[in-house]
């Protein structure tokens, strides 16, 4: 068989992101599996045991990020690369990330299956943090390989109770040594599925993902004054909750008034003393705006700054606002976008271009090396939900796609 008919198993990849799943299964049929958890641990355990016995070599850098290396014919080659991530959000599914690192997989294990040697070394890798939802922001660790956070900056990255991204690294035993930034990359591609409705509603098998929209994040704390809830006259008091509310509001009218585009949201929010007969004296909350046009991003940040003045203004709460994180809008790499829609249209597969809305690890490090990304539908567009469903065999289209793609960029890779 020549290379270009291989396929890959669908059914082989289907019962890796099943098993997969029962590894921090959470009580709706998804995942919890939050980075660096004892449940993140078993997952990655998992993962590294079957790609060594997919005859793969293991590196782990100082963030926690795995390399599994299938070798090629010129090891001097930079590897072509494809991954994505295993940690889920707290209700999360059980595709969002884990089907780029098990996609990637099933290419070696195809190969294998084939005694393909490519002439280029491939490999797998697995982010640490991609998320954000334990440790903040998102995508952390691919973050610090691009250079965008110091190494620094991510260790000191604290969850709720206080314990930081370096002790849990060091806990699970996934501090590794190669620093972080220095694994050369010839060229990296991440499958996953798109986590909106597009692809379903034009009825589209593959997205060919040509770049990311830009997001913002913000930590929000508002201070009023704890008083009894009996006692204190409506009029004069400084209610946190209150003032948290109207914000929350504006933040969607901003997200409304840039339809379609522009996207907003209020995730997390903690009230203190939070007792039930104290008026609240504090609220924390996040804010997450998003837009393709970095411009746009923009006006809607000053749209939210201003609203921020006005809830000052008619609540009597002084307001701490942060901007934790900007990632800018990318494009991804023209030769690698074209080796996805070549595979794509060769196989036959319906397909369209599209940008994601989602963050990815892609979005990060394609400012370092050349990326690019593959969709697949998922069911009604819902994803970070522990309802999110995928098709078998629009997984096996996705991954069909990675690896011809992979196929293709592995001839084309140069080592300068
Ligand atoms: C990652 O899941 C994101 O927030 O886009
Ligand atoms: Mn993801
Ligand atoms: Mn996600």
């Amino acid at each position: 068989m020549s290379n270009s008919a291989i396929k890959i198993d669908g059914s082989r990849l289907w019962d890796s992101i099943m098993a997969m799943a029962e590894i921090g299964p959470g009580d709706e049929g998804g995942s919890r599996r939050l980075a660096l958890t004892d449940e993140d641990k078993e997952g990655r355990d998992i993962f590294v045991q079957w790609c060594k016995q997919a005859g793969c070599h293991i590196t782990i850098d100082d963030l926690g990020n795995i390399f599994a290396r299938r070798p090629g014919q010129d090891d001097s080659l930079p590897p072509i690369v494809a991954g994505s991530h295993l940690d889920t959000q707290p209700h999360g599914g059980k595709f969002d990330g884990i089907y780029g690192v098990l996609a990637a997989l099933e290419v070696v294990r195809t190969l294998n299956d084939h005694n393909i040697t490519t002439r280029a070394p491939l490999e797998i890798v697995m982010w640490t943090n991609e998320e954000g939802s334990r440790f903040a922001p998102a995508m952390i660790a691919s973050g610090v390989f691009a250079g965008l956070f110091t190494k620094e900056f991510a260790y000191s990255r604290e969850d709720v109770d206080g314990l930081t991204l370096k002790d849990e690294l060091k806990r699970i035993d996934y501090l590794g040594e190669q620093p972080c930034g220095t694994h050369p990359i010839g060229a990296l591609f991440e499958a996953h599925i798109e986590q909106g409705p597009i692809l379903e509603a034009n009825r589209n098998q593959i997205g060919i993902v040509i770049g990311g929209q830009g997001q913002r994040w913000f930590d929000v704390t508002l201070k009023g004054q704890d008083s009894h809830a009996g006692s204190t006259p409506m009029k004069g008091r400084k209610d946190a909750l209150v003032a948290a509310s109207e914000l929350i509001l504006s933040i969607q009218r901003i997200a409304l008034d840039y339809a379609p585009h522009g996207v907003a949201t209020v995730g997390q929010m903690s009230v203190s003393p939070n007792s039930r007969n104290t008026i609240p004296g504090e609220v924390f909350l996040t804010v997450d705006i998003r837009n393709p046009d970095d411009d746009v991003l923009l006006e809607m940040r000053d749209a939210f700054e201003a609203s921020l003045g006005k809830v000052h203004d008619s609540h009597g709460v002084v307001v701490d606002s942060k901007e934790i994180w900007h990632c800018p809008p990318v494009v991804f790499d023209q030769e690698c976008v074209s080796a996805v829609r070549n595979a794509a249209s060769r196989i036959g597969y319906s397909h369209q271009d599209i940008v994601s809305g989602a963050g990815h690890d892609a979005c990060q490090v394609c400012r370092v090396a050349p990326t690019a990304m593959i969709f697949v539908p998922c069911e009604a567009g819902l994803s970070h939900n522990e309802q999110e469903h995928a098709e078998p065999t629009d997984l096996e289209a996705g991954c069909n796609v990675l690896l011809h793609a992979m196929l293709e960029m592995t001839e084309q890779v140069s080592s300068e």
